[in-house]
């Protein structure tokens, strides 16, 4: 047995590991245990949070571990992915908002350690590289939360981003302006720029928590886990990183061919 041991290749070893679960609800707390098992481990996480509808499960779940279970969240430094250009903090349709509703009212976080880009800079291109230095002077980003756009995106790292990239300006394509328009009361309402992660500074992160729901994702997510790695899928790059989790519903996973698991913990990978 011992000998078999040696011989089990390890999580360390693997790149991406894919887990599907039956619904929505079970994703969400599968995903929220590997964030808790993170954090209980260092409590000064540096955590990289996503916004959209995507991981509205998993907040919720770790607001209720934060509540119930005493989770804490008082040495933890995060980092927001992306935000509109223009919108105020205030405007209930930015990314400040909604992390603001969504979780960081909720649980102890120390306000000085939220970091969200700030889409009123006046001086962006300044902002977007104290972004990337601030990042780097917390120790990296250890955990990275992400979504999944319909075409692919990650962030705001729209089809053709370089997958070199670091935190900019981009301009979002008509479709994500269309996807994103149900927020708005209308598409013209949708900003037409945003500041975001690069795709480098993602895969910077230590380790990656795709999250994706819906038949509608099921496409983007086939491309990402099974399709080539290329540069109009931007997600596809997670094949490439060396500690990649992707929680899939079994909707958004529908188009998938391969075998894969319904944990992260197990220990024995096949
Ligand atoms: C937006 C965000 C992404 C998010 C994507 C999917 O464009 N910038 O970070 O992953 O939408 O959103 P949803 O989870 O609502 O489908």
């Amino acid at each position: 047995m011992a000998q078999l041991d040696v011989l089990q290749p390890k999580k360390e070893e693997f790149t991406m590991l894919v887990i599907v679960k039956n619904n929505y609800d079970l994703l969400s707390k599968e995903a929220a245990k590997l964030v808790a098992d993170r954090l209980r481990k260092k409590p000064n996480l540096v955590l990289g949070l996503a916004t959209g509808s995507s991981p509205l499960g998993l907040y919720k779940e770790l607001i209720r571990m934060h509540k119930d279970e005493g989770l804490d969240f008082s040495k933890v430094t995060t980092f927001n992915l992306d935000e509109y250009v223009g919108l105020p903090p205030t405007h209930d349709q930015s990314y400040h908002y909604f992390m603001h509703e969504n979780l960081f009212k909720h649980i102890n976080l120390d306000v000085r350690h939220i970091h969200v880009p700030q889409g009123m800079a006046k001086d962006i291109d300044a902002f977007c590289a104290w972004y990337e230095q601030r990042i780097v002077e917390c120790g990296g980003i250890d955990l990275q939360v992400l979504g999944i756009g319909g075409n692919g995106h990650i962030a705001f790292n729209e089809p053709g981003s370089s997958l070199g990239s670091r935190t900019r300006i981009k301009t979002l394509t008509g479709t994500t302006r269309v996807d994103n328009a149900r927020f708005f009361k209308s598409k013209e309402e949708v900003p037409r720029y945003a500041i975001t992660m690069g795709v480098g500074t993602i895969m910077d992160a230590k380790e990656l928590l795709l999250l994706a729901n819906k038949t509608s994702k099921s496409d983007a997510v086939k491309s990402a886990v099974e399709g080539p790695i290329t540069a109009m899928c931007p997600a596809s790059i997670i094949q490439m990183h060396r500690s990649a989790f992707v929680f899939v519903d079994k909707d958004a996973a529908s188009k998938l061919t391969g075998t894969y698991n319904d944990t992260w913990e197990s220990k024995i990978f096949e």
